[in-house]
């Protein structure tokens, strides 16, 4: 932090002893009259310095505030979408989504201050105390959840496996009108176990508006909430009916008994606490068979937020908005459906409900299945049924996690003492996982857009757009997005500011790099004599726009991250202090401690991030070329296939400088010997030319059962290594150190499948590699899939079990690309 304590002592500590002199200056006027001459001088001299020391004082303030402001003004180049492009009027298929990852069911609008509709559940009678579910959590340990089907725009089809139940939650949507039409839900619950009596289970269906727009509850007879009218900004007038329950689509209505809630939220995180705090065990639950039993369901007549309303108005200014829930409790096996009807859509054939509803998904289906086929070909390929349907899975669950997030990221540069509230931004990003990363990260969502692009380069264009608008003036992108309260309430507060100083893999550069190959006419090609492509195409007007943020982005990384030698780069933001940790942390480039030099100094070059940059280069090229930038040449001068090893290195791998501690005496400038993904850097992005020698040695090492093979994909590092497996501190459990991590091993077999099927003497080799590699790691992640019911963030390398948080359908769902053999 060397530039943060320099700029800080420059402005805040010179004016003080120019005041000095000027005080010492004074006395000498009077005292000594025959020294006219010189009695001018030091009056000339006093008030030069008293001006001096004015306008530095004051240039010192001004650049202070300035410099102080640089890391919350935002880009100054046009913003890549207007402000309505997530409108209605502008995206109208894509306004209403499952745009809340964070819950198990839930749907909102791509807006700022979105109404919001949920879904939470309960079983009744069970042994356990209260299970209520909402936002999706680990400690719920549900056998399963996901996404079956999901193309991201019109429909959706989760299985959610419970205790003994399985809910079966499924939407459609239907165009019409001025507000993103109407929509929707059906909710069936089957019992899985066989256990005598089936499940009895509460389902509360809630709407909720945040800031603005207001609702009205509809309740009909025994306190059964039949509807919910409401407005909003956005939506304008809209009407959510409650049907009543049925056994089946065909059967008639099933007892059922009904509760409803209606209070004041003073924020959508709390809307899990109001529902808790309002249950009571004073309704009775008649069953069919003329038993009574007391069951838990929300109490309208107790509404807790009277306290609760009083003790908020002190603390929290936020506005009271509207919160209500309609429950309705039923034995399995059932469905109910919930459907929310626009205003303004007045010519609507029918209602979207039982059979027509049916139809309608069934059309939605087979359409997905037809385009599923069509993009990936795994059928063609001859996977199993089984197979397919876990590859649909692992799609479905990255499009229904995607999320749109409104809000203000907390930052901090080295010229702020204290953090800092962003300005206000959204983001429309798919997440890692929705129990537990429910938000934006920066180096993930490059890995998300491989797979979406092929799905919907829409999709991959809208969410670029995103995040590049979130750049600021510098170039610099936060790489957690933690936008807004409900998104801040799932994170620890050591992990909310984010640091101006620290990078991130731009990832995004390789998502960019499959829309310039999906350009016809060889737009994508690189060639300079090849046909100029379609200026009107989609993608070449996106780069267009996203252009001069790129370059900003590109520059950005080639200064701040520069290391001290030319041409090499090193990651800031690295765990300062050395005594705590076996080895300081580099969160910022993704492999948070994956071995690194001992002593974090400025001496060091990080050969992941140097191939980062080698990537991003070739972008920017071929970018800067489609959309006529003179820039081009600049960009290409950081080619690749340089890599810098020294002569008489040790060991073939491509180790970056680095300190490391040695036994005896003072940390000296040294290759780290620690052989793993990063070493693996120039052969992942390809920069390794294929007639290099160390292809050889890269391809010995991978498959190598000592050093980083294993049946079920590479480890992160060398079993050889002294640091695999090892502890960073007593807490800090091995992460990087061994596991087995999808997307690293995407980029090793979409490598494997590159150097394959280029000419060089290595080529067999590869393409023998490929083949090996990618029927391991398809097959592992796909038998712990079905062994476990979730994808995993990584992969155990002795057993190949599931580890970390799940259900991970970030960038583990890159298996679908492996399958398919897209690259
Ligand atoms: C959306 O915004 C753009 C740019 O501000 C404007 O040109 C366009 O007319 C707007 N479209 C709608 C439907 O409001
Ligand atoms: C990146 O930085 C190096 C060293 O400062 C410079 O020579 C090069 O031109 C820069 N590249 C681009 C594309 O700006
Ligand atoms: C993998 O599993 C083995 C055996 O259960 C265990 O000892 C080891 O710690 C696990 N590895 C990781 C990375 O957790």
């Amino acid at each position: 932090m060397g530039r943060q304590r320099h700029g800080k002592r420059v402005l805040q500590s010179d004016p003080v002893p120019h005041r000095k002199e000027e005080k010492s200056a004074v006395p000498h006027r009077k005292d000594k009259k025959k020294k006219p001459d010189i009695g001018k001088l030091f009056i000339n001299i006093s008030i030069g310095l008293c001006i001096f020391s004015l306008v530095w004082f004051f240039y010192a303030l001004y650049m202070r505030s300035t410099l102080a402001k640089r890391v919350i003004t935002l880009h100054p180049s046009p913003r890549v979408l207007d402000d309505n492009s997530t409108s209605p009027a502008m995206s109208p298929e894509r306004f209403w989504g499952s745009y809340r990852p964070q819950v198990y069911f839930g749907m909102k609008t791509r807006s700022p201050r979105s109404v919001v509709t949920g879904l939470m559940w309960m079983r009744q009678f069970s042994e356990m105390d209260v299970s209520l579910r909402h936002t999706c959590e680990q400690g719920d340990r549900l056998q399963s959840y996901g996404w079956l089907l999901h193309d991201g725009v019109s429909f959706g089809v989760q299985e959610i496996r419970d205790s003994d139940f399985t809910l079966t939650t499924e939407f459609v949507k239907r165009m019409g009108g001025e507000h993103g039409g109407d929509w929707t839900w059906r909710i069936t619950a089957k019992q899985h176990s066989s256990a005598a009596q089936a499940p009895v289970i509460s389902l509360m269906f809630y709407v909720a508006t945040d800031t603005q727009g207001s609702l009205q509850a509809h309740v009909e007879e025994r306190n059964r909430l039949g509807s919910v009218t409401g407005s909003s900004e956005e939506l304008g007038n809209f009407k959510i009916t409650f049907r009543k329950p049925s056994a089946g689509e065909a059967a008639g209505d099933k007892y059922a008994t009904y509760n409803y809630l209606k209070a004041g939220s003073q924020g959508l995180e709390k809307l899990t606490d109001i529902v808790r705090n309002s249950l009571s065990r004073r309704f009775l639950f008649s069953t069919p068979s003329g038993e009574k039993r007391p069951y838990i369901a929300v109490d309208t007549h107790k509404p807790p937020q009277h306290q609760h309303q009083h003790q908020q108005q002190q603390q929290d200014p936020r506005k009271e908005s509207d919160f209500v829930v309609h429950q309705v409790t039923v034995q399995t096996p059932f469905q109910v459906e919930v459907l929310f009807e626009s205003g303004s859509f007045r010519d609507r054939p029918d209602q979207l409900v039982g059979a027509v509803m049916t139809e309608e998904l069934e059309r939605r289906k087979a359409a997905f299945d037809l385009k599923f086929e069509r993009t990936f070909g795994l059928q063609r390929k001859g996977y199993t049924p089984s197979q397919v349907k876990f590859g649909k899975a692992a799609l479905s669950n990255m499009l229904g996690g995607m999320g749109y997030f409104y809000g203000q990221s907390v930052v901090q540069s080295a010229y702020n003492e204290y953090p800092l509230l962003y300005p206000q931004g959204a983001l429309f990003t798919a997440v890692p996982s929705r129990s537990f990363f429910p938000r934006g990260f920066l180096w993930d969502e490059g890995f998300h857009q491989l797979l979406l692009a092929r799905w919907d380069p829409q999709v991959t264009r809208e969410a670029t757009a995103h995040w590049l608008d979130l750049m600021n003036t510098e170039g610099w992108i936060p790489r957690e997005q933690i936008l807004g309260d409900e998104a801040r309430s799932k994170v620890p507060a050591e992990f909310v500011v984010q640091r101006n100083e620290n990078a991130n893999p731009p990832t995004l550069f390789l998502a960019l790099q499959e829309l310039l190959e999906q350009l016809p006419d060889g737009g994508g090609s690189g060639d300079p004599d090849g046909p100029a492509p379609d200026p009107a195409h989609p993608t070449v007007r996106f780069l267009r726009r996203i252009f001069p943020r790129l370059q900003t982005w590109f520059e950005w990384y080639n200064t701040t991250q520069a290391g001290r030698l030319p041409g090499s780069y090193r990651w800031l933001g690295r765990d300062r202090d050395t005594e705590l940790f076996l080895n300081p942390k580099t969160l910022t480039s993704g492999l948070d401690d994956y071995p690194r030099a001992s002593h974090p100094s400025p001496d060091e070059r990080h050969v992941d991030l140097r191939c980062w940059l080698a990537l991003a280069a070739g972008v920017m090229a071929r970018a800067a070329r489609l959309v006529g930038e003179p820039h081009a040449a600049a960009a290409v001068s950081l080619k690749p296939e340089r890599v810098h090893v020294p002569p008489g290195t040790p060991r073939h791998q491509f180790p970056a400088a680095r300190l490391v501690r040695v036994v005896r005496g003072t940390p000296e400038l040294q290759y780290v010997n620690a052989l793993g993904y990063v070493s693996l850097f120039p052969f992942l992005l390809q920069v390794l030319s294929p007639d290099s020698p160390r292809l050889q040695h890269v391809l010995r090492d991978m498959r190598d059962p000592e050093k980083l093979w294993t049946p079920y994909g590479l480890r992160s590092l060398s079993k050889s290594d002294p640091l695999y497996m090892k502890r960073n501190t007593e807490h800090d459990a091995p992460y990087w150190r061994g596991p087995i991590w999808i997307n690293i091993n995407y980029l090793a077999v979409r490598a494997l499948h590159h150097y394959g099927n280029a000419e060089g003497p290595y080529r067999e080799a590869a393409a023998a590699l490929y083949q090996e590699l990618r029927t391991n790691v398809v097959g592992n992640v796909y038998r712990q899939y079905l062994e476990t019911g979730y994808i995993w963030e990584q992969y155990n390398d002795t057993t190949g079990r599931g580890q970390g948080s799940h259900p991970f359908t970030g960038w583990s769902a890159l298996t679908v690309l492996m399958m398919a053999e897209q690259y």
